[in-house]
């Protein structure tokens, strides 16, 4: 009997997911450049072991699916995939299908299906997230394609998809590369969620000099309130777990100096390419690559000494509450500009983005899912707000929230502890409520060395100022 679908590359990912299709029951064909990880995989598989076909070459992979195929790619993003294509397409016939399901840059995505003939296979770009589990147990999926190939490959996707309260976490989101796209958007919203709680988590430990496990309680509180979300969870597990080696908490013996694989960096490019202001986005991206001059901090350190005073504040149970009430603030005003990049990519490429739908394929699955997903899920449905701040239910809460980032920000600013993401966070909140800003000035100084001209609040027209009198 043939299998109903492919699956190349038995990495971490692509195993788990050959198991979570053959596990809804589909027989799946797998092939990995190296042989013998395809067998021992096979062998492993337990009772999976009878859905799942291992293949030697591409020629038995192709051979051994049910035409038409689909077949997905779950290899290291970049040159791979590129080489893997080359490979398979003269294997294939015009309705099979390939399914990038990497991480790759979206601009890839488009420049790979562009070059497909009219009688080549048709091309997928699938997002996947939620790591290992998920991948096992149930990604979120963001398909771009043709409606054509996902009414095709959905039946398997929405199979292996999370669910969330019985939705599957899965959906065509838009043409070519919209699939990756937004996932490269939510890496970025992953990025100042992880970083968020990172700066938290420097101000309980190097302020109020709180032990790692006694932050862990604070963040497993948490999780039972309005932040409750899966990277708030495992921080808590992750605070609180012991290394077996010294007996001291894992963090604790952890190198501070963080890795990244490049979507995080991408989020922030393309948002800069569309002129988006997504700034914590963007300090959640530098603050990695500062993470990494570990040598030159330690330098810089005695440079500057005191860095990181204590804190005393008057209520400590109070400020740990706003720290709380900060953190959700913070990564309300994230939220609200990954969405605000996904909305100006939408119309740059009149992709047509759901965004009410990316919001509810969120939340379950992937890193970021939270119920907090279902608000803005929900603020969609309302109305296309322009930005999420502007959001009834948004406003509500960042009104609450500002207050207490604002403590947050300035407390750990007068004590030299770093907070680039949540004050990134808070500055583009001043900055997005303040209707008369400070840009007359830059239009001014513009001028007055370029000529670039200006327009006025009193009047239509362009305009140039009178430096000339004062020595332009
Ligand atoms: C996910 C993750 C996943 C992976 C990233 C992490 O949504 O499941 O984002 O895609 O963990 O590659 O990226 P960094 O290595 O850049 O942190």
């Amino acid at each position: 009997e043939k299998a109903d679908i492919g699956l190349i590359g038995l990495g971490v990912m692509g195993a788990n997911l050959a198991l979570n299709i053959a596990e809804k029951g589909y027989r799946v064909a797998v092939y990995n450049r190296t042989t013998e990880k395809t067998h021992e995989f096979h062998e492993n598989a337990g009772e999976l072991k009878d859905r799942i076909i291992p293949c030697d070459t591409l020629e038995q992979l192709v051979g051994s699916i049910r035409a038409p195929r689909p077949i997905i790619l779950m290899i290291k993003a970049g040159d791979p995939v590129d080489q893997e294509i080359k490979a398979l397409k003269p294997l294939l016939m015009r309705d099979d299908i390939i399914i990038d399901a990497g991480n790759a840059n979206f601009h890839d995505t488009v420049r790979r299906l562009n070059s497909l003939a009219a009688d080549d296979p048709t091309f997928v770009g699938m997002g996947v997230s939620g790591g290992e589990e998920g991948a096992r147990h149930g990604p979120s999926i963001m398909v771009g394609g043709t409606k054509e190939a996902y009414d095709r490959i959905s039946p398997v996707l929405t199979a292996i998809a999370a669910k969330y309260q019985g939705e599957p976490c899965c959906a065509l989101l838009g043409p070519d590369g919209a699939g990756h796209f937004v996932k490269t958007i939510h890496n970025g919203i992953e990025y100042a969620d992880m970083q968020m709680i990172a700066e938290i988590y420097g101000i309980l430990r190097d302020g109020l000099g709180l032990s790692a496990p006694a932050i862990g309680s604070v963040f497993s509180k948490w999780n039972d309130g309005p932040l409750n979300s899966y990277l708030i969870e495992i921080t808590a597990k992750v605070l609180l777990a012991v290394d077996p080696d010294t007996g001291k908490a894992a963090v604790d013996v952890i190198l501070d100096s963080a890795g990244q694989k490049g979507t995080g960096r991408w989020s922030a490019i393309e948002a800069q390419m569309l002129g988006v202001p997504a700034t914590g986005i963007e300090a959640a991206v530098a603050a990695r690559s500062l993470s990494a001059l570990k040598a030159e901090r330690q330098v810089a350190e005695k440079a500057y000494p005191s860095g990181g005073t204590a804190l005393s504040p008057e209520d400590r149970a109070r400020f740990i509450d706003d720290l709380e009430q900060g953190l959700l603030a913070g990564k309300i005003a994230a939220y609200a500009q990954g969405f605000a990049v996904m909305a100006a990519a939408s119309k740059e490429y009149q992709w047509d983005l759901p965004l009410a739908t990316i919001a509810r394929i969120w939340r379950a699955g992937c890193i970021i899912r939270s119920q907090f997903l279902d608000v803005i899920a929900e603020a969609f449905d309302k109305g296309s707000p322009e930005n999420l701040l502007l959001a009834p239910a948004f406003i509500e809460r960042m009104t609450k929230g500002s207050a207490a980032l604002r403590t947050v920000v300035s407390t750990a600013a007068l004590s030299g502890l770093p907070v680039p993401a949540l004050s990134a966070a808070l500055s583009y909140f001043d900055s997005y409520r303040q209707a008369r800003g400070t840009a007359n000035l830059i239009q001014a100084q513009r001028d007055f060395f370029g000529a670039h001209g200006f327009k006025r609040l009193d009047r239509e027209g362009d305009f140039h100022g009178p430096w000339s009198d004062i020595g332009a």
